[in-house]
């Protein structure tokens, strides 16, 4: 793939930011080996459907299907490797006076580059809780049941992510989104923009006259919007964009 021109504006209004935002989605852990959701062939939901595997209701209905299901993607997200676009944000987090990562993944990684500060919209995989009312839980008894039962109160455990059909977790979309309002620049990294409400917080920059920045090798419904499109792999387009801005 041929070299991503940055935009000579871009680095300079990024040097001088003084809030910045990055929105990241699946695609920056593409790069990790980590499969995306939408991606045709390679894309979680092309081989298994949401309503099976991701709602409440999914859960009910065959409990033990679903732990497997996170079991399996705990351990592939436990043995994949951050790569340089999670180490390049943790930089732009260094020298921005104020950044806000908000992710929507669930694997742990932006964690595991660096990332102190980390707004997990969607929960996160590594995490348990109650099914019954959702308090964390950190140890319990392997005995075979699967999925495991709560020491305390014998729930049923779950894994701390977000399902369709259930809320975010309190106060992380309201701060999300009053940086998103309040940033200078919005970065939306790897993500389709189709999942609200994480897709509607680029709306908020731009409703502010903030700056708009998509990083994606393809167009997403706000590619139009945005005051820069990167079209690359997160990969090798954000440490490029770290290495112009501040060589
Ligand atoms: P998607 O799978 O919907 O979108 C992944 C995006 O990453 C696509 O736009 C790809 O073009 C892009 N992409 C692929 N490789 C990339 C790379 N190397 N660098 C940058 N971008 C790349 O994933 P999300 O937008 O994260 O929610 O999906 C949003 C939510 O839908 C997920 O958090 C999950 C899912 O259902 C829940 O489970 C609640």
């Amino acid at each position: 793939m041929a070299a991503i021109t940055i935009p000579t504006e871009l680095c300079e209004k990024l040097r001088n930011a003084k809030k910045v935002v990055a929105l990241t989605g699946a695609g920056i852990s593409a790069e990790s080996g980590l499969a995306t959701f939408r991606d045709a062939q390679t894309g979680l939901w092309a081989k298994y459907s949401p309503e099976e595997l991701a709602t409440p209701q999914a859960f009910i209905d065959n409990p033990e299907l679903v732990w497997n299901w996170y079991a399996w993607r705990r351990q592939l997200a436990a043995e994949a490797m951050p790569n340089p676009g999670h180490q390049a944000l943790v930089t732009m987090a260094e020298k921005v006076p104020e950044f806000l990562l908000v992710t929507q993944n669930i694997d742990g990684l932006h964690q595991r580059a660096g990332s102190t500060h980390v707004i997990e919209l969607h929960g996160n995989i590594h995490r348990t809780k109650r099914f019954d009312d959702n308090q964390i839980v950190t140890d319990w008894e392997e005995n075979g049941e699967i999925p495991p039962r709560c020491p305390t109160t014998n729930s049923l455990l779950r894994p701390d992510v977000v399902w369709f059909g259930e809320n975010l977790p309190a106060g992380a979309l309201a701060q999300a989104a009053i940086a998103a309002e309040e940033c200078d620049i919005f970065f939306s990294i790897g993500t389709s923009s189709v999942v609200f409400p994480a897709a509607g917080l680029i709306g908020e920059t731009l409703r502010h006259g903030g700056l708009t920045v998509e990083i994606n090798p393809g167009e997403t419904p706000h590619s139009s919007a945005v005051s820069f499109v990167l079209r690359g792999p997160a990969g090798s387009v954000l440490p490029e964009l770290i290495q112009k801005t501040w060589p």
